[in-house]
């Protein structure tokens, strides 16, 4: 019953990073692609501002890299930002080639603005940059024997040797993962080289922009598998999600590049805010304008604010966005004849595995690219359309790496890593206790793990979700495995992860809002927070 494959290289995820270093590794040997659900289902697939790279007349890469620092609050590591500035152009070029269809003003490329950026930067298509994307290098890996993508195949564990009978060493090595497949058996997937590529954890909040294949699980995986994990308390809210009374699901974004066309966020008195709390108002970074909001929402008493677009340019803005306007008009919003309600909602992970500038994690043969990793481009705040960009950068690093010091062929010590061990054959009868825990967590980090947190609020939120870890641990041991199961156990390791972290850093910087602790202090807490089994610590910059 058990089925074992071998791969050069497995790749964990099928967005930008794992399907570009797919691309990549194709011309090196075989590889693997596992993904969830269909193969185009992916945070990727709804990224709708663009990404962003320093080719207009007056722009720089230097400009683009002071940016992305400033947003970063402190914790950018230099390196590697100047990696993904300076690679940028060659980026939107090679995306080009492989047949993205960026819309272009006349013979140039378009280019929108978005908060924290300092020049028009932003390369899209429209607003369906991410799905323009995801289907070229879909099509491209179309044309390419050597990889394989195989569907509905959620990864459960990685290999390591906490597998085998003796002791792991101090650094472990990476052999593949165990994956449940479509066949609902647990199978072996062995390789060279693994590359997670799973993405963000958006769904560990009640109100997300993030899909529901969103569950960290590349992040809970190698936390389990012993890898450092880094800075997850820095949760990213975006600002301007539709707010819709009776949803359920992700919410719909309203992209920053809205805003960057000049709409402008009104409260429910009809006042403009943002100049109160910034003089680059509604073009703020992130962390400002999520915040902004959350005090005009708690101080008011309201449910969301508006994004004003009706002195905008109405040909123009049909043109921008079209997806946006449909939707909006599906709900009965006219744009840009009415104003859209908003408001801020789980967005981005600027936390993740560890990674070095190679993308290499902590574990041998076990490379992180993409939202799953902390590669320091972020700090305590992503900068806008910086996420597919480092996606991509990375994705090439692992290659390189790769490459330049492949790693050794599948041996005799994979044979010793033992099959799945499915003696846990109690059905999950009580699969509505999955949903209800799901929906339990979601509402304790939506509470207590927000935009602005305290002492008193984390502690709360730590008590109930070790409590639910517990539960959820226990019923994990005993019962068949489903991808519900995998990804609650997930989610409630990674919104531990978060609350710890959380915990730990006792200020207030970038996405980190705590009200006792209301200051930036360099002095203590210039560091990542790194989690490694049961240590959690801070590590000085490079
Ligand atoms: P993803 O694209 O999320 O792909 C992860 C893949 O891993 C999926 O295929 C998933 O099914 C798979 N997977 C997950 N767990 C498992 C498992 N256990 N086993 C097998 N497969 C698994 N960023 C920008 O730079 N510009 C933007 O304009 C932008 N707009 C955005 C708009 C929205 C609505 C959202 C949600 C995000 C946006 N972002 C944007 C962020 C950006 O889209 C993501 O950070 C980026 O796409 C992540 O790419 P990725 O390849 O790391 O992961
Ligand atoms: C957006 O379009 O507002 C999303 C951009 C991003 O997350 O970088």
């Amino acid at each position: 019953m058990f089925a074992k494959h071998s791969t050069d290289f497995l790749v964990l995820g099928s967005g930008i990073a794992g399907l570009y270093f797919a691309l990549l590794a194709s011309e090196l040997g075989s590889v693997t692609v596992l993904t969830k659900k269909q193969r185009a289902e992916s945070n990727t697939n709804y990224a709708q501002g663009g990404i962003s790279a320093a080719i207009g007349p007056d722009d720089s890469p230097e400009s683009h890299r002071e940016d992305t620092i400033q947003a970063g609050a402190g914790l950018c590591h230099r390196d590697a930002v100047e990696l993904i500035v300076h690679r940028a152009p060659h980026v939107i070029k090679t995306l080009l080639n492989i047949g993205v269809e960026f819309t272009r003003r006349g013979t140039v490329l378009d280019l929108g603005r978005e908060g924290g950026h300092s020049h028009h930067r932003i390369v899209h298509a429209r607003d369906t940059t991410g799905a323009a994307i995801e289907r070229a290098l879909l099509d491209a890996l179309s044309q390419r024997p050597s990889v394989r993508i195989v569907e509905h195949a959620i990864a459960v564990e990685l290999m390591t040797e906490h597998h085998l009978c003796y002791q792991p060493t101090n650094v472990p090595t990476c052999f593949g993962v165990y994956a449940l497949t479509a066949s609902g058996i647990v199978e072996q997937f062995f390789a060279r080289a693994t590359v997670l590529a799973t993405g963000g954890c958006g769904q560990v909040y009640a109100h997300t922009t993030n899909p529901t294949i969103a569950t960290g699980d590349g992040i809970a995986m190698a936390y389990r598998a012993g890898a450092a994990i880094a800075n997850m308390e820095f949760i990213q809210f975006h600002p301007t999600a539709l707010y819709e009374s009776d949803r359920t699901g992700p919410a719909f974004l309203i992209s920053e590049a809205v805003r960057g066309v000049g709409a402008i966020l009104r409260n429910s008195a009809g006042e403009r805010f943002m100049p109160r709390y910034d003089e680059r108002a509604e073009l703020a970074p992130r962390d400002i304008v999520a915040r902004a909001i959350d005090n005009e929402l708690k101080t008011r008493g309201d449910r969301f604010v508006w994004l004003d677009v009706r002195h905008l340019d109405k040909a123009s803005f049909r043109e921008r966005f079209p997806t946006i306007v449909a939707v909006c008009a599906e709900r009965g919003i006219h744009l840009p004849h009415d104003m859209i309600p908003v408001v801020p909602a789980a967005h981005y992970c600027c936390g993740g595995v560890q990674t070095d500038l190679d993308a290499r994690t902590t574990i041998r043969r076990l490379y992180a690219c993409g939202e799953v990793a902390c590669t320091g481009v972020h700090g305590a705040n992503r900068l806008a359309s910086n996420s597919l960009l480092e996606g991509v950068v990375f994705a090439e690093r692992a290659f390189a790496s790769i490459s330049s010091d492949p790693p050794p062929h599948i041996g005799a010590e994979f044979d010793n890593i033992p099959p799945w061990d499915d003696s846990s054959t109690q059905n999950a009868e009580e699969w509505i206790l999955l949903s209800h825990d799901r929906q339990e967590l979601q509402t304790i980090m939506w509470d207590y793990v927000g935009i602005v947190r305290s002492e008193l609020r984390l502690q709360r939120a730590l008590r109930r979700i070790e409590l639910l870890r517990e539960e959820i641990e226990d019923f994990y041991r005993r019962t068949r495995l489903t991808a519900d199961l995998i990804e609650l156990r997930n989610l409630v390791t990674v919104a531990w992860l978060i609350v710890r972290s959380a915990m730990h850093r006792k200020e207030s910087r970038g996405l980190h809002t705590m009200s006792d602790y209301p200051y930036t202090d360099d002095d203590r807490w210039r560091c990542d927070t790194v989690i490694m089994s049961d240590r959690i610590e801070c590590h000085s910059l490079p």
